[in-house]
């Protein structure tokens, strides 16, 4: 059971229990609902601010946030390291001790390095709820409107689906594991059977796979690791495929970027969609490398859902903050 969600942070959606989980994707559901009607809800947090600090940039993240405090009747500050004092050394504690005094959250997007670490730091000094918004770990509220788009698709009809987490050739730079983590870990909880599929260089971080494998046995669910994306996608429910960098095999950049373009194969395309369900969906958390990672043919296919996804952001930022800020 839960009580309020009210000044909860979120880091990670292995923090929250399910019912807490439920209780924040039946309010976005509402306000989405609501929002197609007509109806404003601009007295859930007005006057009330939202502090977004970005450490990387953002198109979805920022903007599902942005526009969805305006429509709640509150404001958005977007804030980087350079438009603050933290480039010049300030503390974590000391900034957020000082923003707790303005306003009454506070979203972080750090997604190299110590990133989690600075966001638990900022949350142990902090009386407004903090939102993780993407670190090199975890990326909850993508994975948040993730599942509400799964459940949109399949009315809500999730046991013994199979999820595909396919990694894909991305190139140029070494992306997060953060999306992948975050699928392995929160779908096996919502009844969801998972097949995750990396060429051998590409593996998740060993506790976060520990944890995902749990979740499933306590789910009741499947999940099973392949090496081979024709494997792994064959008879899938939903494909979700995106890239990673081989983080935990190397640290040398050029030495990843290497690896990265070994597997030019790994990549979504209508011959592999034709292998899934007839009902089978095709998601990614975007941006993605159109005719890299998917091609177009499927991105804007009809199998697609991508731009589902993206709209479910807006709708589940409006419940972090209404749930989290003002206790819906
Ligand atoms: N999916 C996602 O987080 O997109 P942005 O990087 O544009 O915020």
């Amino acid at each position: 059971m839960y009580s309020s969600l009210r000044g909860k942070h979120l880091l990670s959606t292995q923090d929250w229990s399910l019912e807490e989980l439920e209780k924040l994707l039946s309010v976005a559901m509402r306000l989405k609902e609501e929002r197609n009607l007509g109806i404003y809800h601009d007295d859930i947090l007005r006057a009330k601010t939202f502090f977004m600090l970005f450490f990387e940039e953002s198109t979805r993240t920022r903007n599902a946030f942005e526009a969805g405090i305006h429509q709640l009747g509150g404001h958005a500050h977007f804030l980087t390291p350079k438009a603050t004092q933290i480039d010049h050394g300030e503390t974590a504690k000391d900034t957020v001790k000082v923003l707790t005094r303005y306003g009454e959250g506070l979203g972080i997007r750090k997604t190299y390095g110590t990133g989690h670490a600075y966001m638990r730091e900022v949350a142990k000094w902090s009386d407004i709820p903090v939102v993780n918004m993407q670190c090199e770990d975890y990326h909850p509220t993508q994975v948040l409107a993730d599942i509400m788009t799964i459940k949109e698709k399949f009315q809500n009809n999730l046991k013994g689906k199979r999820i595909v987490v396919s990694w894909t050739s991305a190139p140029n730079y070494i992306r997060p594991l953060s999306m992948a983590q975050s699928l392995v870990l929160a779908m096996p909880r919502f009844g969801l059977d998972v097949t995750l599929a990396h060429p051998p260089e590409f593996k998740l971080k060993p506790e976060i796979m520990a944890q995902a494998k749990k979740n499933a046995e306590l789910a009741g669910g499947k999940f099973e690791v392949m090496d081979s994306m024709d494997d792994a996608i064959e008879g899938a429910d939903i494909v979700y495929a995106k890239g990673w960098g081989p983080i935990m095999h190397t640290e040398d950049e050029k030495e990843g970027l290497e690896l990265i373009d070994k597997y030019p194969g790994w990549i979504v395309n209508q011959e592999r969609m034709n292998r899934t369900k007839p009902s089978s969906i095709y998601m990614h958390c975007m941006p993605f490398d159109r005719d890299i990672e998917v091609t177009s043919e499927v991105a804007d296919g009809p199998h697609s859902v991508v731009f589902d996804e993206a709209e479910n952001r807006l709708h589940i930022m409006k419940a972090i903050m209404a749930c989290t800020m003002a206790g819906v």
